[in-house]
Order: structure tokens, then C-alpha cells, then sequence
């Protein structure tokens, strides 16, 4: 990341230079955008300290900078300054991660602000990428990270699904002497093939009928810095080829291209599949498999560190106290023993899902067994009347003080769920997974409906 440079994108030059005046004044450099397309390719290989947007462009094809700029892993921090935010508009852009937004023109004290909240904020988040364990095996494992780190070598990450492949992977990346280049993660199963060899490797303009421009790939992008391929198994065959090619020759060839371009990279595979088996049944290349497993990283599942789960569940509770701004909790035997019991599937990723859940819906500061509920228990939950029963997910207090949820004979069904839904959500601070848990219904519908209100204009 870069920490002094502010993006500003915005299609009024006056209010461009304004802010890019009022940026230098606060010592930071402002990289300006007429143009939002330019911005988003600029930012696909640069981590600004902060992007200042508008919302609404002339100049932009198909849909919203919101969406885009929150799908380009390097934007971290956006901050919205435009002369047509509504407030609702505004609140539902921080609720999903805006820093905050102004109605155009801002002054330098609005700016200067937003900069002091996102230093709070870093030295917050910062310590939520670490790794932490106690468990021997994984420190062992830990002090490989910390050799490969140093060399360029390619390293292949194995391991079940949620056990921190990726989390390692930004470590490697973070550690190494490329950490101020681009890293850019790519999920090989997630894309068709003939679209994944275009994201990889970039397009010249008119090799394939869509490709109206020419278009830089994952590979150029990320150049001096890392590339992540996840799910490394999931690429075709034929492609696999031409990764090994890029790996052997360090140069790719854009689809359509003439002549190849050199590329300085560090390669991270992953793979949470039996990488043997597959080569044996010949669907992946033995000859890359030996390319990327330069330095093979196997990080055990959780059932096999039950060591690290004390560790683990701190490190969680404090994570997701602050984040829900919570009075800071404990966790007592009763619950930990729990956690030691299960198998964990889901490891890490899972057991992060259940401390969260914990932290939320304990109305003690020390959370105990029953608060420590798995994913295969949450449909009981239900039967059991589990949530009726306990007193901190009872809503009847909010329901007493509350007329709104009172029951009014001429009400309908639907006003009814409205309000409950409504309701919920505010009991629960906004967390739609655990309010979709409470009302018994996916985070899914839970989306659709507020959705719904939105479109009917009746929700703030
Ligand atoms: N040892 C750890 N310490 C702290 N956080 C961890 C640890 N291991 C995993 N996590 C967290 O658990 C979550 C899952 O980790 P990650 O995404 O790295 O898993 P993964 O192995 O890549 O999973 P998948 O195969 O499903 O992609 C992340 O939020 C990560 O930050
Ligand atoms: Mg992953």
C-alpha cells in the first residue's frame, strides 16, 4: 500500500483540483481521474491510502463505480463526495464500507477527519491479518513462510478449506521485498477457461469476438509483485501448458498477441484437493506440479491443532468485539471444551463464524457452551425453541417498549414482517446473519426483502 496516495476521481475539474489542492495541503499526493475507466485500470495496480469518488458518472459503460471499485481488491478505503447523495443514499453506501460521504464541495477539516478515522482504523485492522498459532507443526510451518518469503521461489499452499491458505499467501507476499507491488489473487475454478486464459494473460483487441480492446492480464498487472492462483486444480489442461510455459520462460503471451512480454512475478498456487490423485488420473500436468511445488507449504486442518483453538477464539473474540463495538468478552471452560470435541470442516473460516455468532448473541461478558453453537445445530436451534428461550435473544423487551411491533387487528401479514425484520436488525446492530438466524430465514431472503423495502422507498 501506498499511504500517501489519495485517488480522487471525479467528473467536475474544479471540484477535481479543489480536492487535489486541499489533499497536498495534508500531505498526502493526489493521483486524479477525469475519467473513471482510467481510474479503475490505474487502481488495479496501485493501493492508494484512500479513493475519493462520486457515485454517479457520465463517462462510465456498464454499471456503477460502487460495485466496481469494491471488486478491486487494492481499494480499501473509499470515501464519496458528490453533489447528489442522498442521505439515505449515503448511509447505505457505509453500510456497505464506505468511510463516510459528503455532499460536494468538501472542505479540508471533512477531509482531514476521514484521514484521522482511517489511522484509527489501520492500527485496528492491522493486526487482524496475522497468523496465530501455538500449535509446534504449525510453527514449523510458519518459519518456511518466513524463509520463502525472502526468495522468489513458486510455492504451492495445500490444505482443507478455511485453514488460512490465502491468509499465508498474503503473508509470503507481505514479508517479501515485492510487498509494495501488486498482490492479485485469482480463483482458477471461478472463471470459464477461455476467460481465465484472457484474465491471466490479457487480450489484444479483436482476438475474440468481445474483445473490443486490448487488455492487460492478472500476470501484467501483478508485475514485481505476487499472484495467487487458487484452486490451482481447477485449470484446464491446455492452459496449464502455458502457465508452465510463463513459469519456465518468466515472459506470457497476451491471447492474440505477437510477441511476448517479460514478466518479474512470485507465483503462489493453492489447492485444497489431493494434487497426487488428480495427476494420477491425468488431469494435471505432473511437469507443473513439480514448477510450483518449489517450496510446498501443507497447513494442517484445525482438527489436527486443537492446540490453537484458545488462541484462536482470543484472537476472534477481541476481533469481533471491537468490530461490533462490544464490551470486550471472555470465554470459559465449558465452551472451549465444546470447541475442542468438534471435527471442524470448516476449520478456521468456521470456527471464526461461530466465536462471531458467540460475541454477538452472549449477553455475558464470559461466554459459555451455550452460546457455542455449530452450523448442523442451528436448524434444532429452531425446534428446540432455543431462541425463544433465552433470555438475551428474546425480543419480547424491545416488543414491550416498542408499539411499533404491537398487534393491531387491520395489520397485515406483511406489515408485520416488515416490522419484526425491521426490528431484529436493530436489535442485533445491523448483523444480517445473525438477524436472518433470529427470524429463521436465509441471509438471502433476509436480502431480498430489505431490498424490497428499498425499492418501495419506506426503509432508511
Ligand atoms: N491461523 C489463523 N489466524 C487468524 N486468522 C485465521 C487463521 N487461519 C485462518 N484465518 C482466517 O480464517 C478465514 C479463512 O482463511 P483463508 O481464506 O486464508 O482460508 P483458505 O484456506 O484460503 O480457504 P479456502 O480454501 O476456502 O479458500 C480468513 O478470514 C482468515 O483470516
Ligand atoms: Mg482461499
Amino acid at each position: 500500500m501506498d499511504k500517501n496516495i489519495i485517488v480522487i476521481i471525479n467528473e467536475d475539474f474544479s471540484l477535481l483540483s479543489q480536492m487535489g489542492e486541499m489533499v497536498k495541503d495534508l500531505s498526502h499526493t493526489p493521483v486524479l481521474f477525469h475519467n473513471p475507466e482510467e481510474s479503475l485500470k490505474y487502481l488495479e495496480k496501485t493501493e492508494p491510502h484512500l479513493v475519493i469518488t462520486d457515485l454517479f458518472f457520465k463517462n462510465l459503460k456498464h454499471g456503477k463505480i460502487w460495485h466496481k471499485l469494491k471488486s478491486i481488491s487494492t481499494v480499501k478505503n473509499i470515501l464519496i463526495v458528490s453533489n447528489q447523495i442522498s442521505n439515505e443514499l449515503g448511509r447505505d453506501v457505509i453500510r456497505e464500507g464506505a468511510l463516510d460521504y459528503f455532499v460536494a464541495p468538501v472542505g479540508k477539516e471533512q477531509i482531514k477527519l476521514v484521514l484521522a478515522k482511517l489511522k484509527i482504523k489501520f492500527k485496528k485492522s492491522v493486526n487482524y491479518k496475522r497468523f496465530i498459532s501455538r500449535n509446534p507443526r504449525m510453527l514449523s510451518v510458519l518459519k518456511v513462510v518466513e524463509s520463502a518469503a525472502k526468495s522468489r521461489a513458486t510455492v504451492l499452499i495445500r490444505g482443507e478449506s478455511g485453514v488460512g491458505k490465502e491468509l499465508i499467501a498474503r503473508m509470503i507476499h507481505e514479508k517479501s521485498d515485492r510487498r509494495n507491488a501488486p498482490f492479485i489473487a485469482i480463483n482458477c475454478a471461478a472463471l470459464p477457461d477461455t476467460l481465465l486464459e484472457s484474465e491471466l494473460f490479457g487480450h489484444e483487441k479483436g482476438s475474440f469476438t468481445g474483445a473490443i480492446a486490448t487488455k492487460s492480464g492478472k500476470f501484467e498487472l501483478a508485475n514485481n509483485g505476487t499472484i495467487l492462483l487458487d484452486e490451482i486444480t481447477e485449470m484446464d489442461f491446455s492452459l496449464q501448458a502455458k502457465l508452465l510455459r510463463v513459469l519456465q520462460e518468466r515472459e506470457i503471451d497476451r491471447v492474440g498477441g505477437s510477441s511476448p512480454i517479460k514478466v518479474d512475478i512470485r507465483v503462489i498456487a493453492t489447492t485444497n484437493r489431493n494434487i497426487k490423485e488428480i495427476i494420477e488420473k491425468n488431469q494435471f500436468r505432473e511437469d507443473l506440479f513439480y514448477r510450483l511445488n518449489v517450496i510446498p507449504i501443507l497447513i494442517p486442518p484445525l482438527r489436527e491443532r486443537l492446540d490453537d483453538i484458545p488462541v484462536l477464539c482470543d484472537f476472534f473474540i477481541k476481533k469481533h468485539c471491537e468490530i461490533n463495538k462490544i464490551e470486550e468478552k471472555t470465554i470459559d471452560k465449558t465452551a472451549l471444551e465444546k470447541l475442542s470435541k468438534y471435527h471442524w470442516p470448516g476449520n478456521v473460516r468456521e470456527l471464526e463464524n461461530i466465536i462471531e455468532r458467540a460475541v454477538i448473541i452472549s449477553p455475558n461478558k464470559v461466554i459459555d457452551h451455550k452460546y457455542i453453537i455449530f452450523e448442523d445445530e442451528l436448524e434444532n436451534l429452531y425446534e428446540d425453541d432455543f431462541l425463544i428461550k433465552n433470555p438475551s435473544l428474546n425480543t419480547e423487551e424491545s416488543i414491550a417498549s416498542d408499539d411499533s411491533l404491537k398487534i393491531i387487528p387491520g395489520t397485515t401479514i406483511s406489515e408485520m414482517e416488515k416490522k419484526l425484520i425491521i426490528e431484529t436488525l436493530k436489535h442485533v446492530n445491523d448483523n444480517r446473519t445473525v438477524a436472518a438466524e433470529l427470524l429463521g430465514i436465509s441471509v438471502r431472503t433476509l436480502r431480498n426483502k430489505l431490498n424490497e423495502y428499498k425499492e418501495q422507498g419506506t426503509l432508511l
